[in-house]
């Protein structure tokens, strides 16, 4: 990693003002205007973006990152609140650190995530630790480091922490992530956490005795319940339902005598994807706020999508286009490799033409990628402005889940990153090269085969 002093980019297109043109696109973040018929972000054209650094490419918009880290800030005033991103959304170091700088937090999962954070300057007690399956190591990493908290999600884990934390005569802090039993209205199953038959979190009087029990141990400090339900929910009520769940513990848990410091309630804050509105920030707020208030209980909250899903976007470019079975396929050079969603999760993005084509028809089109997979795509069936080979296209909302699972398949390079901040625009991610592909790779010696020019 290196740190970037100075810019080496001046700002893009010059600004032509604000007046009659611009307009925002349904399933784009604020970010992303329209000006005479070319997408910008934040007044620098996509085109001239495409240009500079090739496609595929991640473009962040850092305002409307920032945008989202104040919104919700100011939507929990009222409490004692701390933000932790979910660095799984997109772990890029240059955004951790403009996160960071807000005074937010960060929610990890492993030790990679804890390097991140801490090289981006998040300070160590504002990162919580959850997962299923930390190793013996990722604990004492992050014991050492002086995390906040470590949401422990079985009892296994528990007994572990408690070893890793003996053995250094250190004493770890916990929450309990507690599985509430809610069904969380997601868009696809392998993002629903609540329930009791997912692998995430103690159910509730499990985790009443693990508080039982661990309050007995010098090794280990009890200070707060954690619940996350899912991810991508637009509806306040499933929250109510976990946060009333997990109150009901804490109040329990108090009656005996045994006090918590904080409530963290997880993340999953739903986006629009398709331009409709994203998850009432303010509605769940004025319903979870006095709850917490009114025990002088400290509220977290893990948002990862809601951040920086609508402030990325990424553009790729038309290679081909052909017919097949009453078909007509768009191939891009980005995929599935660059962006897993449409694939993996039926995900659904908008796909706009960055430079508008007034000629073209509009038709159904499948919008492809070059990766040898027939579940390689981007959309299917959708109806679009029929591009041409050589036309640039930007997905949108594609900030969070984008990059951070975005994979070599097919030795193809991962792409590059730019983020669009102040009129500048930096480069904060390269494009891998063939060297990063075959990085830690070795070939052995051959064992020569008789009979053969080796022997
Ligand atoms: N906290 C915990 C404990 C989580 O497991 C997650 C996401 C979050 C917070 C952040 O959720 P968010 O606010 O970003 O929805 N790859 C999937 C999403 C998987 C989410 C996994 N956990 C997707 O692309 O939709």
């Amino acid at each position: 990693m290196e740190r970037e002093f100075e810019s080496p980019f001046s700002s893009g297109t010059p600004s032509t003002g604000s007046g009659s043109g611009d307009r925002g696109i349904d399933g784009f973040g604020p970010g992303f205007i329209r000006q005479g018929g070319v997408l910008e972000c934040r007044e620098v054209s996509l085109e001239e973006l495409a240009e500079r650094f090739g496609t595929p490419l991640y473009v962040y918009d850092s305002q409307g990152i920032a945008d989202r880290v104040r919104a919700f800030q100011k939507a929990f005033q009222g409490v004692d609140f701390l933000l932790a991103y979910s660095v799984k959304a997109n772990g890029n170091v240059a955004i951790l650190d403009r996160i960071g700088a807000l005074g937010a937090g960060a929610d990890i999962v492993s030790g990679g995530e804890l390097h991140r954070a801490l090289t981006a300057g998040i300070p160590s007690e504002r990162i919580v630790f959850a997962g299923v399956g930390k190793s013996e190591e990722e604990m004492e990493v992050a014991l050492e480091a002086g995390i906040y908290s470590f949401h422990v999600e079985s009892a296994g884990e528990l007994r572990l922490l408690e070893s890793v934390a003996a053995r250094r005569d250190l004493t770890a802090p916990v929450g309990i992530r507690v599985n509430p039993d809610v069904v969380s209205p997601t868009p696809h199953e392998y993002t629903r956490t609540g329930h009791a038959a997912s692998k995430f979190g103690v159910p509730v009087e499990q985790a009443l005795e693990l508080y039982r029990t661990a309050r007995e141990s010098p090794h280990l400090s009890l200070r707060g319940i954690d619940v996350h339900i899912g991810s991508q929910i637009v509806e306040v009520d499933p929250y109510l339902e976990a946060l009333d769940t997990v109150l009901a513990m804490v109040d329990e848990l108090g009656a005996e005598g045994l006090e918590l410091e904080y409530l963290d309630l997880g993340g999953g804050f739903g986006v629009g994807y398709e331009g409709e509105a994203g998850l009432p920030l303010e509605a769940l707020a004025r319903a979870v706020v006095p709850r917490l208030a009114s025990r002088g209980l400290r509220l977290l909250v893990e948002p990862g999508r809601a951040i920086v899903g609508p402030a990325g976007a990424l553009l790729t470019r038309v290679r081909f286009r052909k017919r097949s079975g009453g078909k007509t396929f768009v191939i891009t050079d980005g995929g599935m490799t660059e962006l897993l969603r449409p694939s993996h999760y039926g995900g659904w993005h908008r796909i706009e033409l960055v430079t508008q084509r007034e000629d073209a028809p509009v038709a159904p089109v499948d919008v492809v990628g070059p990766v040898c997979e027939t579940g390689d795509f981007l959309a299917r069936d959708r109806e679009l402005s029929v591009p041409e080979p050589g036309d640039l296209l930007a997905v949108g909302t594609a900030g969070a889940y984008g990059f951070s699972m975005s994979s070599n398949y097919n030795a193809r390079l991962r792409p590059a990153e730019v983020m669009v901040e102040d009129g500048q625009v930096h480069l904060i991610r390269k494009r891998e090269t063939v060297d990063d592909l075959l990085r830690g790779e070795v070939i052995p010696p051959r064992t020569p085969t008789p009979g053969t020019d080796e022997s």
